[in-house]
């Protein structure tokens, strides 16, 4: 599905019926990588799964994006969509956004799932690597890109076990336009910090994170889950960065028990 957000076409999916639960992708992945949990959850809940600008088949402008940019283009689909209220589940820079849409909209979030994310901002060296990654991506082209987040975003026992998944992953890589990847990292590098925010999150709050999970590792949802008040924990066995994909069952009953107890 197509929608006009915020000056450019958003694509989405929306699937089942009940309380509406709206799943935020990775970076650079698309809302392809949520098919399980969509399966699993469109039985009882509305799932609504867009891509950010940038990614999978929205609009890719070529200018400087924010996640304050991200939180209104989830915003403005859900006033598309009439849905005032939802559960939100956001991965990683789905988490981010996450950050940056509670801080705009807490009324609208009903219970949040941050999995495999991380409050904390970047560091000048992080900065500095996105700064890199964005040169690459110009130069050398998303494939370029693929070599180096498929070892971030999966496991090193996925990478050599699991030959479909890491297909997927690097094809979803591959098919990102050079402008989503670079505005995202824009994006990401001036995330300002969430961690003062944690203590203000009011709602219903899951942490989930692979334990494998190099580049936002269990460390960093115990802080999340510390902070946030009454928040609960959950560290997926045998699962790297992307933990819904390289455990899909655990991932989604994790979620599935989170949604029954709201
Ligand atoms: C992601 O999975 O969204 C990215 O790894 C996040 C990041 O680069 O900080």
């Amino acid at each position: 599905m197509l929608a006009k957000i915020n000056g450019i076409n958003l694509a989405y999916t929306d699937q089942g019926r009940g309380m509406p639960v709206v799943l935020l992708h990775a970076f650079p992945q698309s809302r392809d990588m949520w098919a399980p949990q969509v399966e699993a959850l469109s039985k009882t809940h509305r799932i609504i799964a867009p891509d950010f600008r940038g990614f999978g088949e929205s609009d890719a402008p070529l200018w400087h994006y924010t996640l304050d940019q991200f939180a209104d283009d989830v915003a403005g689909l859900l006033d598309h969509l009439s849905i005032t209220q939802a559960v939100f589940a956001g991965l990683s820079m789905g988490g981010y956004t996450l950050f940056a849409f509670y801080r705009k909209h807490a009324a609208r979030v009903k219970g949040l799932v941050l999995a495999d994310t991380r409050a904390q901002p970047d560091t000048e060296e992080g900065r500095a690597g996105r700064f890199a990654m964005a040169q690459t991506a110009y130069t050398k082209g998303a494939g370029a890109i693929a070599e180096i987040m498929l070892p971030k975003l999966l496991s090193p026992v996925a990478l050599q076990t699991k030959s479909e998944l890491v297909q997927q992953v690097r094809a979803a890589i591959e098919q990102t336009q050079i402008s989503g990847i670079a505005g995202a990292l824009m994006a990401m590098a001036e995330r300002p910090d969430s961690v003062t925010l944690l203590a203000q999150i009011a709602c219903p709050t899951l942490v989930i994170t692979g334990e494998l999970d190099g580049p936002t590792p269990p460390a960093d949802g115990r802080l999340m889950a510390e902070r946030i008040p009454g928040a609960r924990l959950e560290i997926i066995p045998q699962a790297g960065h992307l933990s819904n994909l390289e455990q899909p069952e655990v991932f989604t009953q994790a979620l599935q028990s989170f949604l029954k107890s709201l």
